[in-house]
């Protein structure tokens, strides 16, 4: 595997399950796979769950992994080619990013859309420059536009809590008082689409994600409509796609509660977090024993370990 940001990027995603089962119920099976490599794990954001669940995937296999935040630990770094480099950035992707693949073998790279300039944002200007000078695998640990790793999770906890062959999975919008991007819905919509589930989109008007990532899903703007049998709800905020990067609405009727959760088939309940209480989900549902947002995140560290030892077993 020479990169890790589309689901295509997985294969067969049976046999991506399958793998992460064995994964999980042996992680250090393949300690020798990744003796003397090294992964460098590039931060231009915060994180919590995927700095930690990526170093515990390196060090199951093996790895060395080495974490570095951009601009508190190195250089602030000038990612945009022929501007002139008279502000507060003294190095650039150009030079940054063959000097990092020079150290070492697997490069994963978290740096969020910018959420302003939407052509930039698609365009992965930053992960582009990655996998272009780097000369190594590079795996998105959340670019502008899609989170992989995430999504990758989010199906292992689907399939090890699903009691039916195709269950209704429902993603939500859900207000949020920041502007979010749209990289976990992006992905999420497009591993569903992918997976052997009947997949159902919800969210206000004009909270339209790109139909790239919508593909044939189905869109239903009645959230209590959408909701009705659903087997798994996942909840997210995203800012509008086509008012680029704004906050449209803060309608708290759209926060997953009692209320939505009781015309489901006794949904189990998702979101990738951190998670703003009482926006996003009341804090009746996200601690229900219906809540999997804990086994989400614990499977990070195994859609990780999957893709970094499928990227040692290509190396
Ligand atoms: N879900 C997720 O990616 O969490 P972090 O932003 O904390 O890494």
């Amino acid at each position: 595997m020479k990169s890790f940001f589309r689901v295509s990027d997985i294969g067969d995603l049976r046999l991506a399950l399958d793998e992460a089962a064995q994964v999980k119920a042996n992680p250090l099976g393949w300690q020798n796979l990744g003796r003397g490599k090294t992964i460098i794990l590039i931060f231009f954001n915060s994180s919590l769950r995927t700095r930690l669940s990526s170093q515990k995937a390196a060090l199951n296999l093996g790895m060395n992994p080495i974490v570095l935040d951009i601009g508190k630990d190195s250089w602030k770094l000038e990612t945009e080619m022929g501007v002139v480099m008279d502000g507060d950035k003294p190095e650039h992707l150009r030079e940054a990013v063959p000097v990092i693949g020079s150290y070492c073998d697997i490069i994963g790279v978290r740096s969020f859309a910018g959420l302003t300039d939407r052509q930039a944002d698609y365009g992965e200007n930053i992960l582009r420059q990655f996998v272009e000078y780097s000369g190594k695998p590079v795996i998105s640990l959340e670019s502008a536009t899609v989170h992989p790793c995430q999504a990758f999770a989010d199906l292992i906890t689907i399939e090890e809590h699903r009691t039916s062959p195709r269950p209704k999975v429902v993603m939500t919008w859900a207000p949020h008082p920041k502007a979010l991007p749209q990289a976990v819905p992006n992905s999420f919509a497009e591993w569903m689409n992918a997976a052997d589930v009947d997949f159902v989109i919800t969210h206000p008007h004009g909270y339209e994600l790109d139909p790239e990532f919508v593909g044939g899903a189905a869109v239903e703007y009645d959230q209590m409509k959408a909701f009705e049998g659903a087997d798994f709800v996942y909840a997210k905020n995203w800012s509008s796609v086509e008012s680029y990067g704004q906050v449209l609405s803060m309608d708290r009727s759209w926060t997953v509660g009692r209320a939505q959760m009781e015309v489901t088939n006794n949904a189990f309940f998702m979101h990738c977090l951190p998670v703003r209480r009482n926006m996003i989900v009341t804090d009746e549902v996200i601690d229900s024993p219906r809540s999997l947002v804990i086994e989400e995140a614990a499977n990070r560290v195994v859609s990780a370990q999957v893709v970094m030892k499928r990227m040692l077993e290509s190396l």
